[in-house]
C-alpha cells in the first residue's frame, strides 16, 4: 500500500515526528517487484526500512520509504545437528529468537531483546554478548533495486565486519533483504564467556540451557538498556572505537584502568567508558538525555527533537574527541 505524507513515529524507536513524502509497504516479494517494476523511482530518494530502531530521522523525509511486511519462518531443511529455517525480513527479531528457544534451536539466544526486524540482522550484523548474527546466518535474499531480480547472497558473500556488511557498503540502496536463512544448531554451544554472563546465569537460573540464557540476558539487558517501547532510543547510538596498538599503549600510560578486547588492527575500547570517563552520564540537550545506566544509549526524554539528539551527539563526540583523542563514530544510521 502506498502513502503519502505519512507520519514516522511508529516507525522510529526514538519515537521522532517525521514524515515521509512517499511510504510503500508491502507483504510479500511479488508485491515489492511489482511496485519497482510499476514505479518510476530515479527522481526520488529511496530508503529501505526494518524495524527503524537504528535510525535517526533528521528531518522529514522527502523521498520513498519501502518498508518490509514479509512475514513467515519456514524450516527448510534439517538433519541431526541443524536446523535451516528461513524467515521473512519483517518479522520481530526477539519473537524470532523466542520462537528458537522454545523449539530448542540453539544459535540466537544471546541476542535476545535487541529491537528490530529480522531483515535488518544481516544488514548490521546485529550483536550482543559475544553473538553475532554473522554466527549464524545462511543465506540472504534480497531483492534487486534496480532491475526487480530476487538474488541469494552465502554469508561468506556478504562481507560481515562488526555492525557492517555489504549491504551497508558496496550494496547499499542496491538490494532489499527479502528473507534470511539461519543456521541453527541442534547440540548447541553457549557462548558464556562475554562479562558478567556467566556469573549472572548460575548466581540467578541454574543451569545453562537456551531458556536460562535468554532469561539471563533479558536480564542484564533489562538492567541496563532502556525498553524502546517506553522510554525512546536507539540502542547504542555509536560503535565501540578501534585504535591502533601504538595509540592504545599510549592511552593505557595515561588510564591504567581502561578496558580493552583485542582486534584484528588494535584494541577496541568500549565508548560507554569513554563516555562515562567524561562525567557524561545524564547529561541532557533539549528532550535528549545520555542513558543514565548506559551511556552509549540516547534517550529521548519526551519530546525530543532531532535537532536535540544531534546536539548532544556532537557534544559527547568533542568531550570525547578532546580528553582522549578518539573520534566516535555514530552506529545509527542519519536519515
Ligand atoms: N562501561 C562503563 N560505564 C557504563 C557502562 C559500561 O564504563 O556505564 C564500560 C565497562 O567497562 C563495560 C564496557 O563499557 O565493561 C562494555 O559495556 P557493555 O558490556 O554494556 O557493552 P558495550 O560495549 O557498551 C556492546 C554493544 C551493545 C551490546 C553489548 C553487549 C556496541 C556499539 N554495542 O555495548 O549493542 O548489547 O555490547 O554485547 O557494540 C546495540 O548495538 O544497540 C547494543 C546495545
Amino acid at each position: 500500500m502506498l502513502h503519502r505524507n505519512y507520519s514516522l513515529k511508529q516507525y522510529n524507536t526514538f519515537g521522532l515526528n517525521a514524515t515521509a513524502n512517499y511510504f510503500f509497504e508491502y507483504e510479500a516479494v511479488h508485491e515489492l517487484v511489482d511496485f519497482l517494476a510499476e514505479t518510476d523511482l530515479k527522481s526520488h530518494q529511496v530508503f529501505f526500512l526494518g524495524g527503524g530502531s537504528n535510525v535517526l530521522f533528521t528531518g522529514n523525509f522527502t523521498g520513498l520509504i519501502l518498508y518490509s511486511g514479509i512475514a513467515g519462518k519456514e524450516i527448510v531443511y534439517e538433519d541431526h545437528d541443524y536446523a535451516y529455517v528461513r524467515v521473512g525480513a519483517g518479522e520481530d527479531w526477539d519473537s524470532f529468537v523466542q520462537w528458537c528457544v522454545e523449539n530448542e534451536y540453539g544459535g540466537v539466544e544471546n541476542l535476545s531483546l535487541i529491537p528490530g526486524h529480522v531483515g535488518a540482522a544481516p544488514v548490521q550484523n546485529i550483536g550482543a554478548y559475544g553473538v553475532e548474527a554473522k554466527d549464524v546466518i545462511d543465506v540472504v535474499e534480497a531483492v534487486n533495486f534496480e532491475t526487480g531480480k530476487i538474488c541469494k547472497f552465502l554469508n561468506s558473500e556478504c562481507e560481515f565486519g562488526y555492525r557492517d556488511s555489504i549491504f551497508k557498503n558496496a550494496f547499499k540502496n542496491k538490494y532489499i533483504v527479502t528473507r534470511v536463512t539461519f543456521k541453527l544448531s541442534k547440540k548447541p554451544v553457549f557462548v558464556l564467556n562475554y562479562g558478567n554472563v556467566s556469573n549472572y546465569l548460575h548466581d540467578k537460573y541454574g543451569d545453562p540451557t537456551l531458556e536460562n540464557i535468554r532469561k539471563t540476558i533479558i536480564a542484564i539487558r533489562e538492567s541496563k538498556l532502556p525498553d524502546p517501547s517506553r522510554t525512546g532510543n536507539a540502542g547504542s547510538f555509536f560503535k565501540n572505537p578501534v585504535v591502533t596498538d601504538d595509540v592504545f599503549k599510549m592511552l593505557k600510560e595515561q588510564n591504567p584502568d581502561i578496558p580493552s578486547y583485542e582486534v584484528d588492527g588494535g584494541f577496541k575500547i568500549p565508548a560507554a567508558w569513554l563516555i562515562d570517563q567524561c562525567n557524561l552520564k545524564g547529561y541532557t540537550s533539549g528532550g535528549a538525555k545520555v542513558h543514565d545506566k548506559q551511556p552509549l544509549v540516547i534517550v529521548n526524554t519526551g519530546d525530543a527533537t532531532a535537532a536535540d539528539i544531534l546536539a548532544l551527539s556532537d557534544h559527547v563526540r568533542k568531550k570525547v574527541e578532546d580528553n582522549f583523542g578518539i573520534i566516535l563514530h555514530p552506529e545509527v544510521i542519519f536519515i
